[in-house]
């Protein structure tokens, strides 16, 4: 299908196109209002402010910011289920939980004006993606307690489009959707999207021919290669949206069609900073480090700077007021260190999506052996390509990490449809078999 132009200026909102200034001193008295929220209504924000010497009222200028202290994941683990909110329960609209891969779940919670500036803020996000009022919007992220689904339902239904709310899995039944529905927009992890686009190859029906115009990707990092994968193998604008369900969910940050250069944070809401993980002191925008947010509208359970280990960089503003966002490298806690390299999962992608007989499905298997950690990477050959040629792929991607990246890994090139596909939600690209410390 065509692909869509971006959205006139005169529907974007006032904030969208606002002054620096402009939102600057939006930022700042936003600001000053959650810095009072959280210590008045939050038990934890007051001890670990009082701790630290601060008070609410120190803060004047953004570099004032930096006296607080930060928030971690552990901080909302330790207060589980309900001691982050800042309002009484009674008040909190809606919670959403994450699934707690590493032990403990985290809760977090809405008041009606959260959700509606949720909503909002989706609705946001889908226009800079292209989206338009009556698109039809089928969303094939997974519905529950993960925010991806509702969140992005919401926003759809806000900005006036006509939602399919498919949640993930039941890939025939996706396909069958979207050819009988005619989706303009699909929202979903690209990951899973591929898996969709494999069920469309192997039922044999054109990717190119459907209605989608475009897909709004995020929820896991992806690179600059899935972008030109999906976008060629569709004839669709690929975009990106990111968030975590600590600061909202997805729309935290999105990116515009007609720049495709990384997600505007939408900086009304959230304020960024960039800071070095192992010190945690402030970086300047461009500069590469850890991604953390404080809220500056939420109600239920704001955060004041929240260590997201997500790892980017901030850039300068382009198609919106706003600052973007590069591209999540990786998450701190994600990073592999191969004898003393680091490597993140992302960087594998690249190099897999370069081979043009290699298939966008990767995984990395961690061992240990003696004392160093070992590193295999499983690729896959793609549907046609002559399986005599995998020992010659291998070795050549084992070549392109070496010199590259400069690690030594094992390469398995495996027959089509050999790894494991995501069932709905997030792609699982490590499996780390290393023993438990
Ligand atoms: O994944 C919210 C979301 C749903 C975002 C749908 C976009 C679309 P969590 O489950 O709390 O929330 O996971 C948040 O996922 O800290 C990042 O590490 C990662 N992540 C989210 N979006 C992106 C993205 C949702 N666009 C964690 N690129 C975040 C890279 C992303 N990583």
């Amino acid at each position: 299908m065509t692909r869509r132009d971006p959205p006139d200026p005169a529907d974007l909102e006032p904030m969208e196109r606002a002054s620096r200034d402009e939102l600057a001193a939006c930022q700042l008295e936003r600001l000053k209002w959650s810095l009072h929220h959280a210590y008045e209504n939050v038990v934890h924000y007051r001890k670990a402010f009082d701790a630290a010497g601060v008070h609410p009222d120190d803060f004047k200028t953004f570099e004032d910011l930096r006296k607080f202290p930060f928030t971690t994941k552990d901080d909302l683990r330790k207060h589980y289920p309900y001691g982050m909110f800042a309002l009484p329960r009674e008040r909190v609209a809606r919670v959403h939980a994450s699934s707690g891969t590493t032990g403990q779940p985290t809760v977090v919670g809405y008041s009606r004006r959260d959700l509606d500036t949720w909503a909002g803020l989706v609705a946001r996000s889908i226009r800079a993606a292209g989206g338009r009022p009556g698109d039809i919007v089928m969303i094939s992220y997974g519905y529950g307690l993960f925010t991806g689904g509702l969140g992005c339902h919401y926003g759809a239904e806000q900005l006036g489009c006509t939602v399919i709310p498919m949640s993930g899995g039941q890939t025939e039944k996706q396909v069958r959707l979207i050819c009988d529905l005619r989706p303009a927009v699909i929202m979903v992890t690209p990951s899973y999207f591929l898996t969709i686009s494999d069920e469309f190859d192997r039922q044999g029906i054109d990717t190119t021919s459907t209605s989608l115009q475009t897909g709004i990707f995020g929820a896991e990092p992806w690179t600059e290669s899935m972008r030109a994968e999906i976008e060629t193998r569709w004839n669709i604008d690929a975009v990106d949206i990111y968030g975590l369900s600590e600061v909202m969910g997805p729309g935290v940050a999105s990116e515009c069609v007609e720049t495709k250069d990384g997600s505007v944070i939408w900086e009304d809401h959230f304020y960024p900073e960039i800071i070095d993980p192992a010190t945690g002191a402030a970086l300047n925008d461009g500069e590469h480090g850890e991604l953390v947010f404080t809220s500056l509208t939420k109600e239920a359970m704001p955060v004041i700077r929240y260590r997201t280990r997500d790892l980017t960089r901030l850039l300068p503003p382009t198609a919106r007021s706003m600052r973007r966002m590069g591209r999540i490298t990786g998450r701190s806690d994600d990073m592999l260190i191969i004898r003393g390299v680091n490597v993140f999962p992302t960087q594998i992608e690249e190099l897999v999506l370069r081979q043009e007989r290699l298939a966008p499905f990767y995984q990395l298997v961690i061992s240990r052996q003696g004392h160093l950690d070992a590193m295999e990477v499983r690729a896959e050959l793609r549907r046609g390509c002559d399986t005599r040629d995998k020992e010659a792929i291998a070795k050549q991607l084992r070549a392109h990490i070496k010199s590259l990246i400069g690690i030594s890994a094992e390469v398995r090139v495996l027959d089509p449809d050999s790894i494991e596909r995501t069932a709905a939600g997030k792609a699982r690209r490590v499996i780390d078999n290393r023993p438990r410390a």
